[in-house]
């Protein structure tokens, strides 16, 4: 698709969608049902999580989108905002990662900040009773994420991660990393520094990303609305409205607008062009779109004459 096409269509979907480019993006927001100190981490390969920074806790991830912003750009607070998929919430103990006694949450965590290293995973800072820490989370196979953190050198106390919420099977622990006997926390041996594990989150609820059901109106809205109306306003492209079962004067001759000739208009648009519209040349889909997808088209192009009458 051309360039002048993707914009048009970037604007259709709402300007208040933050998407995730080529390298993970970091971003402080208030969302829904989530404490307010919360941080909003968002990688190219559509994985997403939201971490408490109070406690530096992984609190739920989602794939998809990454935040709609339209919250904060409404009313003077700012309200929440929202994610942008079926959040997949991951039950861990607050402060997983504990110093001492893996049965105690933390005394006092304090949130440093966090780095951001180009496409890598951003890094956050803490202090956990004093222990100086950084934490990295990602996921690069489906339904599982890995949480990495980096302990000091020197550190002369028992590093412990509460697996609770988690069954053993579902824990993958990193090198180095084992199992307390009773299987209720995972230990790094002192004098190591790399703590990682990975958790399954198979059979999560809210995983399975409900698909949205394609239809002929989703289709519309996603890839012809920029230029096309459904109420007769002429845009780039001729009004969709009373279009079905009209003979149009194309520049080569007249032709009968039924099932063909929209198929042909997505797949291949330069092969009749609408009189009065040769200007801006309508892009093909062809490779873009289904055949099923376009069926779809056809009959949501033809239903809305049914339903204008
Ligand atoms: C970038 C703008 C643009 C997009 C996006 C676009 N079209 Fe078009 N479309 C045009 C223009 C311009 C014309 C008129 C020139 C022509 O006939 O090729 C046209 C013509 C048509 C026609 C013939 C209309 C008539 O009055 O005879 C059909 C049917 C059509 N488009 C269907 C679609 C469908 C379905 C989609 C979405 C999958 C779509 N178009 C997306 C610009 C666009």
């Amino acid at each position: 698709m051309s360039g002048i096409v993707f914009l048009l269509l970037a604007q259709g979907a709402g300007a208040v969608d933050l998407n995730v480019d080529d390298r993970p993006l970091v971003y402080r927001v208030t969302l829904q049902k989530t404490p307010s100190r919360a941080i909003a981490v968002g990688y190219p390969n559509q994985f997403n999580y939201v971490v408490d920074s109070t406690s530096l806790t992984p609190l739920y991830i989602w794939t998809g989108g990454f935040l709609n912003l339209n919250g904060e750009l409404k009313g003077r607070g700012g309200n929440p905002c929202s994610i942008r998929g079926a959040r997949v919430e991951l039950n861990l103990s607050r402060s997983p990662l504990r110093f001492g006694d893996p049965t105690q949450e933390p005394d006092n965590t304090v949130f440093i900040g966090y780095r951001r290293q180009g496409r890598e995973a951003p890094v956050f800072q803490a202090e956990i009773d004093g222990q100086p820490i950084a934490m990295r989370l990602w996921s690069e196979t489906k339904n599982q994420v890995t949480i990495e953190y980096e302990l000091a050198e020197d550190r002369q106390q028992q590093v412990y991660f509460s697996t609770s919420g988690f069954t053993r099977e579902a824990v993958t622990p990193g090198q180095g990393v084992t199992w307390l006997a009773d299987g209720s926390a995972l230990t790094l041996p002192v004098g190591k520094k790399s703590f990682r594990v990975t958790l399954d989150l198979t059979g999560r609820k809210g995983l399975v990303m409900k698909k949205q059901k394609v239809t002929g109106r989703l289709l519309y809205t996603q890839y012809c609305s920029a230029c096309h109306s459904l109420n007769g306003l002429k845009m780039i492209g001729p009004t969709f409205k009373e279009l079905w079962g009209k003979t149009k004067t194309v520049l080569v001759k007249g032709q009968r607008v039924d099932a063909e000739y929209i198929k042909r208009s997505v797949i291949d648009p330069q092969h009749d062009i609408v009189d009065g519209y040769a200007l801006v040349p309508m892009p093909s889909f062809k490779g873009i779109l289904s055949a099923k997808e376009i069926d779809l088209l056809v009959s949501f192009i033809k239903q809305n004459e049914e339903q204008e009458k």
